[in-house]
């Protein structure tokens, strides 16, 4: 059965005639259900990877449908349509997994966006399949890859750092199969979702290694050029304004008003700015951080030398000694699946290319502040 194809379950047939038309004009094959029942038999007979159910229905209304469904078969894509205010019905067929819920009356970009997530989620099953087929080669096979690409002659020496976090990533690769063969034995989903976490978190890991990894290689040439030290703080923030709200983090600027237009890359210190508020967004989702309000401030300000000074400030979990003492080595992260240790690496070399220095002041629990200096120049440091 192909992604395509889409069982809607509705029982104004109206609904089923209007949307049916709809989505087997943007190619859909679409199966009509007037009620629960007849869904199932249809769900059983076609195996479609994609239901779209009302959620108010006479006889087995749509959530007892998810239920089933979900019950026979977990990968499948439910989409619930919802009325105005049955906001709980709503919020209750999210806790039976339901993909995402559509309002009625269904617009059709809210419905097709619905649906490419839903399509997305069945790809990347997909391929999470394909990856644990041949999980360890194809770790050998990324690691020989990583390590011959052309770009790691800029990484040097840490090649063999490099092959330690992979090595990481296929022990916890190795981990996984354990949990998931563990799960198909006893036949025991608690030990199949945990496993398939672990899959997932890993391959998420050896792609952010892998984009990371691409992104330091091509940052290989500094590019200095006169530009107003505020862009980079007020691009980086932009950027990751909608990160930091979906969190219900206060990310804010304090620019200085008054600083003069002097050379730097304004690309490089962007990245680092970049790589030092995802740091302060991470410390302030930590649990350690957890009971208080959150706030990332990245400031600009002019040093009395003539330089800049950017500062990036959090409220998070901070840094305990030992983690300072490593922090710009590469690869070193204690975020398990979630870091890469690539950051603070970078952003060193950006930094140490602008003869400029990073200074990290952090307290375990109460958070941390890392400031970026870089001398005035109007040129470049070789012209
Ligand atoms: N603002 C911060 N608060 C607490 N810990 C931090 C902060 N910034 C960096 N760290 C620590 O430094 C480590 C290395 O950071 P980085 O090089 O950016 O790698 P990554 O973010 O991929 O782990 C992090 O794993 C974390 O332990
Ligand atoms: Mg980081």
């Amino acid at each position: 059965m192909t992604v395509d194809t889409i069982l809607l379950v509705d029982d104004e047939p109206g609904i089923r005639k209007v949307l049916g038309i709809a989505l087997t004009d943007t190619g859909y094959t679409v199966h009509t259900a007037e009620n629960g029942r007849e869904a199932l038999r249809i769900f059983r007979a076609v195996k479609p990877p994609i239901v779209l159910t009302d959620i108010k229905m006479p006889d087995m209304d749509g959530i007892e449908l998810l239920r089933i469904i979900k019950r026979e078969d977990p990968d499948t894509e439910v989409i619930m349509f919802t009325g105005h205010g049955d906001m709980d019905l709503a919020i209750k067929s999210l806790k039976h997994e339901a993909t995402d819920f559509v309002t009625k009356p269904i617009n059709d970009e809210v419905l097709e966006i619905a649906l490419k997530r839903a399509r997305e989620r069945i790809a990347l099953r997909q391929k999470l399949r394909e990856y644990t087929e041949s999980l360890e080669k194809l770790v050998e096979e990324k690691a020989r890859k990583l390590v011959e690409a052309e770009r790691m002659a800029a990484v040097g020496q840490t090649v063999t750092e490099l092959s330690h976090a992979i090595k990481n990533i296929a022990n916890g690769l190795k981990g996984s199969i354990f949990v998931l063969r563990k799960g198909i034995e006893l036949d025991n989903k608690k030990y199949l979702r945990e496993g398939w976490e672990m899959v997932a978190g890993n391959v998420d890991k050896i792609k952010n290694l892998s984009l990371d990894l691409l992104n330091y290689g091509k940052y290989a040439a500094t590019h200095f050029c006169l530009s107003d030290p505020n862009t980079p703080a007020q691009e980086a923030v932009n950027l990751m304004r909608a990160k930091a709200q979906e969190l219900g983090i206060d990310l804010r600027t304090e620019l200085g008003g008054d600083l003069k237009a002097c050379g730097f890359d304004p690309e490089g210190l962007h990245r680092c700015l970049l790589n030092l508020v995802a740091n302060a967004l991470d410390a302030c989702q930590d649990e350690a951080a957890a009971g208080r309000d959150k706030t990332v401030v990245v400031k600009t300000r002019a040093t009395g030398d003539g330089g800049i000074e950017y500062q990036v400030s959090d409220n998070g979990c901070g840094m305990p000694q030992d983690v300072q003492s490593k922090l710009f080595q590469s690869f070193f992260s204690t975020k398990g699946t979630g870091g890469t240790g690539i950051g603070l690496m970078m952003t060193k070399k950006i930094i140490d290319q602008h003869d400029g220095r990073i200074e990290v002041q952090s307290k375990p629990g109460v958070g941390t502040t890392v400031s970026l200096r870089i001398p005035a120049r109007q040129a470049p440091p070789d012209a």
